[in-house]
C-alpha cells in the first residue's frame, strides 16, 4: 500500500514537473520568436481571416505574414498547402491555425446544446464533443468556437438553441464537459481541438430577447448569473475565449477593459487568448461607440483582445497606433505571445501538417450509436396520459402525421456547416427500417414545412388517424428558425400546425405529439389536446432511430428540461431560480373567474398573472419517464453545520414502476434570508442514476459553504449564517424540504 502510494506520487510529480518543464520551454521559444519578428510580422498574427481557398491574395497575405489564424477552411488538401505555405513561404515560418464552428458536430450531428442540456449527462455531452474534434481535426480543424456558454431566460432569442438553458450551474457542468471533449487529454494530440468560451459576456441578457441587442446587468448580477460559466471554463483550461456582440452597461464587449481584463486575466488569471466575434471590432461605429476604424481598434486592444476576426481593424491600423505612440508595443506582444502560445500547445510547430486519414473519419458506427444514444438522452416526456406511451409492437397499423417526421434538414438544426443532410435518419425511415414489415405505415405530411398555413391536406390525416392503431404527429419548427439572428417575437407552433393538432384531436383518436424544435415554444392548448408529448431539441443525425426506440420502449425517456417552458409569451423572463417577492402569488383569481363589475379590491393583490397564473406550462428540471421514480423525505447528516463543515443530504430513490430506467436527481437548495433577497431556490448539483425496476439507491450529495455563498453589495462572495431549505428532487417544483442552519 505505501509503496504504491509512493509510485503514485513520483508519478504524479515527475508529470507536473514535466508539463512545467514543458510550459517553461513554450515561454521561451515565445519569447525568441517575438524577438525576431517585426511589427508587421505581429499585427498579422493578430488579423483572423474567413478563409476563401487558394486564392493568390490569400497565398500573398500568408507568405508575407499578414494572416496568423483562418476560419472556414474545411478541404484537408487546401489547409495543407495554405500550412505549407505559411511554415516554408513565410519568414518566420509560424503555422496558421484553422478554425470553424463546430458547435454541435462536425459531419456527425448530436443535439443542438440546448437538446445535449436536456441530457443533463455531461458524460456523453463530453464523449459527442470528442468526436466532434476527432472528425473535424482530421481535415485540420484545430480551433472551434464552442461551447457556447451564454445563460438565457429568453426563448425568443435564436441562439438559446446553441445555450445549454437558463442555469449557471447546468451550464457550467455542460460548458466544461464540451471543452474536456474538445480539447481531450493534451491539446498537442492531433485530435485534439482548442475550445472556445463564448461569448463574453451577457450576450443571453439580450433586451427583449431580440439578437446582438442591448443587455443593461447589475455587477452583482452577471457576477452570479453570467460569469460562473466563464470561470468555470477558465478552470477547466478553455483555450481560447470570444468577446461577444452586445454591449453590456453601454461598452461593447469588443471594448470592455473590465470585462476582458479586470475580470478574466487580472481577477482570474486566464493567459489563453481572445477573439473578437466576427467584425464586432467594427461594429462599434455603428453602436456609436467608435468614432472609426482606428478609434475601434485602439478600444479593442486596450480592451485585450488578440485577434480581430473579420473586421480589418487590427490590420489597418495597429501599426500606425504602435508608431505614434497610442499603443504600447508591450500591449502588441502580449497579444501575439498568447497567439503563438496556443499554436505551440496544439504542437504545430513541430507537426504543422494534417495526414489524410487511412480509413472515413466521419459517421463511424461507434460515432452514430452515440449519437443516437444522445438523442434519446435529450428527448423529454412532457405527458403520457393513460401510459400511451410505449407503444406496443403488435399494433397493426400507424399514422404518421406532419413533415418533420421526416426532414432530414430540419431534424439537424442550427449551426452545423459540414452537415450531410442526405446521412440524417428521420422517424418515418427508422419507422419503415423496424417496423415496415409487420405494421402499415401511412405517412401524411400534411403542412409542407413547418410554417406551412395551408389546410388542403387536413382531411387526409384525419382520415389517416382514424383508420390508425396508433397516431404520431409531429410538429416543431424548421431547422432555420433559430441559431443566430433567427428570434421569434411569437413562440407558437408556426403555419397551421396548431390547427392541425386541434384536426387530429378531432378525430377522437389518442395521439402521441413529437415536439421537435430550435427553442422551448408555447403549448399550452397542442399539451392539453395530445395524450402524450415526447419533446424535443433538434436531435440531430440520430433522431430517427432514437424517436422510434422510445415510442416502442426500446429505450426509456430521460430527459429533463434544461429551461422552463413558458405558457405564454408574455411571461417571458420566467426561470424557476427568481428571487422572492414580498407578496408571493396566492388565491390566484383567472381572468375568466372575474365577475363583470368586481370592485378592485376583490382579487387580492398579490404576484401573477390574470391570464397566465403563476406557473410555467413545464418547470426547469421536468421530465417524466415510462416508469415511476418515489423519493424519500431528504436527510441530513446534521441540522447546523459551521463554514468548514461539510453537510451530506441524502434521499432514497425507489424505482417503483415497471421499467429500468434512468433518473436526474436534483439538488436544490434555498437561502432562506439573506442580506440581499435571494432566489426560491438554486440547483446546487444533480446526479443522473439507473435504476432497474424494483431497484432503490440512496443518493447522496455533499454541501459546503462555498455552495451557499452568493455575491453581496459590497461584491464580495460569501456565505451568511443562517437558515438554509434543501429539496432532493426530479425538478424544480416538486419534492419535501428540510433545513439546516449555518452557524
Ligand atoms: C458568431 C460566433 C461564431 C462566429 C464565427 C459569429 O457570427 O456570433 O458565435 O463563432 O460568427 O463563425
Amino acid at each position: 500500500m505505501k509503496k504504491s502510494f509512493i509510485i503514485i506520487y513520483l508519478f504524479v510529480f515527475a508529470l507536473i514537473s514535466c508539463n512545467k518543464q514543458r510550459e517553461d520551454s513554450i515561454e521561451l521559444r515565445i519569447n525568441k520568436l517575438i524577438k525576431q519578428m517585426t511589427l508587421d510580422e505581429k499585427v498579422g498574427q493578430m488579423n483572423q481571416l474567413s478563409g476563401v481557398g487558394l486564392s493568390e491574395d490569400m497565398i500573398e497575405m500568408i507568405k508575407s505574414g499578414q494572416v496568423g489564424t483562418l476560419l472556414n477552411e474545411v478541404d484537408i488538401e487546401t489547409v495543407n498547402e495554405l500550412q505549407r505555405i505559411a511554415v516554408e513561404e513565410s519568414r518566420l515560418g509560424i503555422p496558421l491555425i484553422i478554425a470553424r464552428d463546430v458547435i454541435h458536430g462536425f459531419k456527425t450531428i448530436f443535439p443542438i446544446p440546448l437538446g445535449q442540456a436536456s441530457s443533463w449527462n455531461p458524460e456523453i455531452v463530453k464523449s459527442a464533443a470528442r468526436v466532434s474534434a476527432q472528425e473535424a481535426s482530421s481535415v485540420g480543424i484545430r480551433w472551434t468556437f464552442a461551447p457556447m456558454i451564454d445563460v438565457t431566460r429568453d426563448p425568443r432569442w435564436g441562439r438559446i438553441a446553441e445555450s445549454f438553458g437558463e442555469d449557471s450551474h447546468l451550464t457550467s457542468v455542460m460548458g466544461v464537459a464540451m471543452i474536456e471533449g474538445l480539447q481531450g487529454d493534451t491539446l498537442s494530440h492531433p485530435s485534439s481541438v482548442a475550445s472556445c468560451a463564448k461569448h463574453f459576456a451577457a450576450y443571453g441578457a439580450t433586451e427583449s430577447g431580440k439578437d446582438y441587442n442591448t443587455t443593461w446587468v447589475p455587477e452583482i448580477q452577471l457576477r452570479e448569473l453570467y460569469l460562473p460559466p466563464f470561470k468555470a471554463a477558465v478552470d477547466a483550461k478553455a483555450a481560447t475565449f470570444m468577446c461577444s456582440f452586445n454591449d453590456i452597461n453601454g461598452v461593447p464587449s469588443s471594448g470592455n477593459t473590465f470585462l476582458n481584463r479586470m475580470i478574466l486575466r487580472n481577477e482570474w488569471g486566464y493567459n489563453g487568448l481572445v477573439v473578437s466575434d466576427w467584425g464586432s471590432i467594427e461594429q462599434m461605429i455603428p453602436h456609436g461607440f467608435c468614432k472609426d476604424i482606428n478609434d475601434a481598434a485602439k478600444k479593442s486592444i486596450f480592451a485585450g483582445i488578440d485577434i480581430d476576426m473579420m473586421s480589418n481593424a487590427y490590420s489597418l491600423n495597429l501599426s500606425e497606433l504602435v508608431q505614434s505612440g497610442a499603443v504600447s508595443i508591450s500591449m502588441i506582444d502580449e497579444a501575439v505571445a498568447n497567439i503563438l502560445r496556443l499554436k505551440f500547445k496544439l504542437g504545430l510547430f513541430d507537426n504543422p501538417y494534417t495526414p489524410k486519414p487511412d480509413n472515413n473519419p466521419f459517421y463511424k458506427p461507434r460515432s452514430l450509436e452515440l449519437a443516437k444514444q444522445t438523442a434519446i438522452e435529450s428527448t423529454i416526456l412532457l405527458k403520457n396520459k393513460n401510459n400511451l406511451l410505449p407503444l406496443s409492437e403488435n399494433i397493426k397499423k400507424i399514422a404518421v402525421i406532419g413533415s418533420l417526421a421526416d426532414s432530414k434538414i430540419d431534424q439537424l438544426g442550427t449551426w452545423c456547416f459540414d452537415a450531410e443532410p442526405e446521412n440524417s435518419i428521420t422517424p418515418l425511415q427508422a419507422l419503415k427500417e423496424q417496423y415496415g414489415s409487420k405494421i402499415d405505415i401511412v405517412y401524411e405530411p400534411t403542412l409542407l414545412y413547418s410554417r406551412d398555413k395551408s389546410d388542403l391536406n387536413f382531411k387526409k390525416a384525419v382520415k389517416a388517424a382514424k383508420e390508425s392503431d396508433a397516431v404520431i404527429l409531429f410538429v416543431g419548427e424548421e431547422a432555420v428558425l433559430s441559431g443566430e439572428a433567427r428570434c421569434r417575437a411569437d413562440i407558437n407552433l408556426p403555419g397551421a400546425q396548431s390547427e392541425l393538432v386541434n384536426e387530429i384531436k378531432k378525430s377522437g383518436k389518442p395521439f402521441t405529439m413529437v415536439v421537435m424544435t430550435g427553442r422551448p415554444l408555447t403549448l399550452e392548448k397542442e399539451v392539453d389536446m395530445a395524450d402524450a408529448v415526447l419533446f424535443q431539441f433538434h436531435a440531430g443525425t440520430m433522431t430517427g432511430p432514437a424517436i422510434v426506440d422510445l415510442l416502442f420502449g426500446k429505450a426509456i425517456p430521460s430527459g429533463k428540461l434544461p429551461i422552463t417552458l413558458p405558457r405564454m409569451v408574455g411571461q417571458i423572463p420566467i426561470y424557476y431560480s427568481h428571487k422572492k417577492t414580498g407578496r408571493p402569488a396566492s388565491n390566484i383569481t383567472f381572468i375568466d373567474e372575474i365577475e363583470v363589475g368586481a370592485p378592485q379590491t376583490s382579487l387580492g393583490f398579490t404576484s401573477y398573472f390574470l391570464d397566465a397564473g403563476d406557473t410555467p406550462l413545464f418547470p426547469f428540471g421536468y421530465g417524466l419517464s415510462y416508469t415511476t421514480f418515489n423519493y424519500s423525505i431528504p436527510q441530513l447528516s446534521s441540522t447546523s453545520i459551521n463554514k468548514t463543515d461539510t453537510l451530506t443530504v441524502f434521499c432514497r430513490v425507489r424505482n417503483i414502476g415497471e421499467f429500468d430506467a434512468s433518473e436526474v436527481v436534483q439538488l436544490y437548495v434555498r437561502d432562506d434570508v439573506g442580506s440581499l433577497v435571494r432566489p426560491v431556490k438554486e440547483l446546487k448539483q444533480f446526479k443522473k442514476i439507473f435504476l432497474k425496476k424494483g431497484q432503490t439507491e440512496i443518493v447522496d450529495f455533499q454541501i459546503t459553504a462555498e455552495d451557499l455563498s452568493f455575491w453581496n453589495s459590497d461584491m464580495v462572495k460569501r456565505a451568511e449564517p443562517g437558515s438554509f431549505t434543501v429539496w432532493i428532487a426530479s425538478d424544480s417544483r416538486s419534492g419535501s424540504d428540510v433545513n439546516f442552519i449555518l452557524e
